[in-house]
């Protein structure tokens, strides 16, 4: 058997160079826990960036695939399957939306939502230079119409031209949003706790007055919850903490808990009124394995009341961060919702990260200076205990 290390010096042979890594090979989990290949353990404070939310080594849910895989993996979107017939009922339950389109991933779900948003509005007035409002700082994920509406220039500027008609406003400003809003405005796109681009929750207010003015002008409102939802809040959509809801809400990550999946979703008046036959489609989006996925974990998020315990970690998770803070003068800010956290320094992350994953825990960046928290969420206060520990001696 090779090494660690001639694993990696093989990757970075094979693999096209796109990301930095850290210089580990996991192998397997168990819990909130991975091994790396030498056998040594560690604390996983990001599962996965947010997908493996029930933790590893999950034997109902391995049960769950293992037998669909033994039935079917794929048929094709031109025939029915019963998993993802399940799947859709379940969403909508979570969800309260009404129509659901499953794609492979969360950059496919928010291309879907950009479609629905476009189509929308030519079956209103057939134009075709409607415009899309999102937000500065948001990510909305790599393929180029969700790079468009990601508001990070250097993510943009190498891949230009951008698809067209994409206006940046700030989130939590609302009189940023109002400045652009004109007769072409066709969708205002934002994520309800921005993860990537800082950790950055859409306040309340902000919420319910972007919802007033949708609903006056026919605006859609479009929430991306690929990251913030399925439970990471504490309520299956962060939205629903608010009452607000979306007309398009996207989905991905711990939807499925690793299976690549992700979905768009919407509601009847703009599911009657958007994609038709021929609009739109996937070879895998929906097939039985991610269908199958999707039930099984929903059915563990429903049986154990994941949510409830997500609120209850995560605001212990808090009180513990901000200890933290209070105890380091170069932290500047503590931010977020539920297991969805935040520690902005006064410096760059990246030696702080390289730290704790030597001493056996899994932190990750969002943008240079945060340090984002989104471990499983079937995490216990006393895993949160021996995170806060390492962490304290990472910043000694
Ligand atoms: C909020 C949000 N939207 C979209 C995406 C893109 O998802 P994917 O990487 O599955 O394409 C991500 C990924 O991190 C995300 O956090």
């Amino acid at each position: 058997m090779n090494t660690m290390k001639e694993y990696i010096d093989e990757a970075e042979k094979d693999l096209l160079h796109t990301y930095n890594r850290y210089q580990v090979v996991f192998d397997h989990g168990e819990g909130v826990r991975l091994f790396d290949l030498e056998g040594k353990s560690y604390l996983d404070f990001v599962c996965g960036i947010g997908v493996f939310a029930l933790g590893y080594g999950n034997k109902e849910y391995n049960d769950a695939l293992k037998s669909q895989i033994d039935k079917i993996i794929h048929t094709s979107n031109y025939y029915y399957n019963v998993p993802a017939i399940e799947a859709a009922k379940a969403m909508k339950k979570i969800s309260g939306m009404d129509r659901v389109f499953f794609t492979n991933s969360g950059a496919e779900a928010i291309e879907g939502a950009i479609k629905t948003a476009r189509k929308y509005a030519f079956l209103k007035d057939g134009k075709t230079d409607h415009e899309i409002i999102a937000m500065n700082h948001s990510f909305h994920g790599r393929t180029m119409g969700a790079l468009s509406v990601t508001g990070t220039k250097k993510y943009r500027d190498p891949f230009e031209p951008m698809i067209g008609n994409i206006r940046f406003a700030e989130m939590n400003d609302i009189e940023s949003v109002k400045a652009l809003i004109n007769d072409k405005t066709c969708a205002i796109l934002f994520e309800t706790v921005q993860g990537e681009g800082g950790v950055h929750p859409a306040e309340e207010a902000f919420l319910k007055e972007i919802r007033k003015i949708c609903d006056e002008k026919d605006i859609l409102l479009m929430l991306d919850e690929i990251q913030c939802g399925m439970g990471r809040c504490g309520e299956y959509f962060a939205w629903q903490k608010y009452g607000v809801k979306p007309d398009v809400l996207t989905s991905a990550k711990a939807l499925t808990c690793g299976v690549p999946a992700g979905a768009f979703m919407m509601t009847e008046k703009v599911g009657t009124h958007s994609l038709v036959a021929g609009d739109h489609g996937t070879t895998y989006g929906g097939n039985p394995l991610a269908g199958a996925a999707v039930v099984e974990v929903i059915r563990q998020f429903e049986n154990g009341n994941i949510n409830e315990h997500v609120k209850e970690v995560g605001s212990y998770l808090w009180d513990k961060l901000e200890e933290v803070k209070n105890a380091h003068s170069d932290i500047v800010d503590h931010r977020g919702a539920g297991l969805l956290q935040g520690l902005e320094l006064d410096h760059p992350v990246a030696d702080t990260i390289n730290k704790a994953l030597d001493k056996g825990l899994v932190l990750i960046n969002a943008g240079t200076n945060i340090i984002r928290f989104l471990p499983p969420l079937v995490i216990e206060k006393s895993d949160v205990d021996e995170m806060i520990d390492i962490l304290n001696t990472c910043f000694e």
